[in-house]
C-alpha cells in the first residue's frame, strides 16, 4: 500500500538481514515514524507498547522477533525461552501462537548453528504468505461488495471497526482487503470508520490508510453505528478478528459484538474477514475460552491528539484519580456472524462449515 505515493508495507526486513524496520502506529496518523526492532526485547516492546499491533503482524513481528533471539543463542532452552516471552507479549490474537509454532517446528529438527538463519528465512515466508492471504480475501469479499451495489444501485456503505487494515497485517488487511479490491474495481462505496476508543485505531489508522488509498470513508463516534443503521445508512459490516473459535464465535477490538447486535436487529448483513492462521481450533466457546486483555486504565482516561501548533499532546478526559476499566477485545458469537471471509472464501460461521472449509475434523459440541 502507498503512504504520499511510495509503496510500504507495515514492516519488512532490512537489506543486509540485521534488523526489521516496522512503521510505528503510535506515531500515526500525525507523524510517519519507523523503528528498528533488532533484538528478541525490541519485538516484544514493539509488540507490548502497540507500535505494531493487528493479529496478522503481531505474528509476523514475533516471528522475526524468534529469528532475532536464535542469532544470540538457539539451543533448545534459548529457543523456549524466546518462544515463551513473545507468547506472553499480548494474549489475544491466535495469530502470534500460530507463527511461533510455524517458526519453532521449521527449525527445532535443525543443528543450532542453523537455527538462525532458517527462522529468518521462515519468519520472511510468514509475511509473504500473509500478503498473499489477505489478496485472497479481498477475492472473497470483493463480489459480495459488487452484488450489494449491483442490488441497491448506488454507492455501498461500509462500516467498519478498529484498523483491520494493512497497517494490521503486513499489506492490504483482512477487512480492508474487498474493500481495496472492490473500490480498485470501480465498486462505489464508502467506509463509515468506527473511531475505536479508547485507543482509536479506527480514526487514527483506518482513517489514514483508507484516505492514502483515495478510499472514500467518514470517520463515525462509536455510538453513531446503530443510529444509522436505523436509518439504513449502513449496507455491511466487515470487520477483522483476533481469534476465531472453532465454533465460529470470533474476538475482535471491544466494541465489535455491540455492531454485530445492532447490524442483527437492523437487518444489516455482519461479516468478519479473517485469514486461517487467525483460527483456533483448539477452542469452541469463545466467551470462556478467549483471554481478553485488560489494559492499562490510562487509556480510557487520556487520549494524544495533534494540537493546533503542531505539536503532539497527551491530555486527561476524566476527573483526577478516575478509576477506569480497559477490556481490549470482545467476543462476537457465531449466531450474530453472517460469514466469514477467508482465504478460503466465504465461509458460514458454524462449526461444520468452518471444518469443511479449512479442512479439519469436525467438532462435536
Ligand atoms: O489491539 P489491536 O489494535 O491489536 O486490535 C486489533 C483488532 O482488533 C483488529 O481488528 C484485529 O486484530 C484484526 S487485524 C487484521
Amino acid at each position: 500500500m502507498k503512504i504520499d505515493g511510495r509503496r510500504y508495507r507495515s514492516l519488512w526486513p532490512l537489506a543486509d538481514a540485521s534488523a526489521v524496520e516496522a512503521i510505528d502506529q503510535t506515531a500515526l496518523p500525525h507523524q510517519f515514524v519507523t523503528r528498528r526492532i533488532a533484538d528478541l526485547e525490541g519485538a516484544i516492546e514493539a509488540i507490548r507498547t502497540m507500535r505494531v499491533r493487528g493479529a496478522p503482524l503481531i505474528g509476523a513481528t514475533a516471528a522475526y522477533g524468534l529469528a532475532l533471539a536464535l542469532r544470540r543463542s538457539a539451543d533448545d532452552s534459548a529457543l523456549q525461552a524466546a518462544y515463551r516471552a513473545l507468547l506472553a507479549s499480548r494474549p489475544t490474537a491466535v495469530n502470534l501462537r500460530h507463527a511461533l509454532d510455524d517458526v519453532r517446528s521449521a527449525v527445532a529438527a535443525l543443528p543450532v548453528a542453523q537455527r538462525a538463519a532458517a527462522a529468518w528465512a521462515r519468519a520472511g515466508a510468514i509475511c509473504e504468505e500473509d500478503v498473499a492471504l489477505n489478496q485472497r480475501i479481498g477475492d472473497a469479499g470483493l463480489p459480495l461488495i459488487a452484488a450489494l451495489h449491483r442490488r441497491l444501485g448506488r454507492r455501498v456503505n461500509i462500516l467498519t471497526h478498529c484498523n483491520a487494515g494493512w497497517l494490521a497485517t503486513i499489506d492490504w488487511g483482512t477487512a480492508t482487503a474487498p474493500i481495496y479490491k472492490a473500490h480498485d474495481s470501480g465498486v462505489p462505496l464508502r467506509v463509515l470508520v468506527d473511531e475505536t476508543r479508547p485507543r482509536n485505531q479506527g480514526a487514527a489508522l483506518t482513517a489514514f490508510e483508507l484516505g492514502q488509498h483515495g478510499v472514500p470513508y467518514a470517520v463515525i463516534v462509536d455510538n453513531a453505528g446503530g443510529h444509522l443503521m436505523q436509518r439504513g445508512e449502513v449496507d455491511l459490516v466487515i470487520v477483522g478478528a483476533d481469534r476465531i473459535t472453532a465454533r465460529g464465535d470470533a474476538a475482535n477490538k471491544i466494541g465489535t459484538y455491540l455492531k454485530a447486535l445492532a447490524a442483527r436487529a437492523n437487518g444489516v448483513p455482519f461479516y468478519v474477514a479473517a485469514p486461517y492462521t487467525t483460527f483456533d481450533w483448539t477452542i469452541q466457546d469463545g466467551l470462556t475460552e478467549i483471554e481478553i486483555e485488560e489494559r492499562s486504565g490510562e487509556e480510557v482516561t487520556h487520549i494524544a491528539g495533534r494540537l493546533d501548533d503542531g505539536r503532539v499532546a497527551r491530555v486527561a478526559l476524566t476527573p483526577d484519580g478516575a478509576a477506569a476499566l480497559n477490556p481490549a477485545f470482545d467476543v462476537t458469537p457465531a449466531e450474530l456472524i453472517d460469514g466469514f471471509i477467508t482465504d478460503r472464501g466465504i465461509v458460514a460461521a458454524n462449526a461444520k462449515a468452518l471444518a469443511e472449509a479449512f479442512g479439519r475434523a469436525p467438532i462435536s459440541a
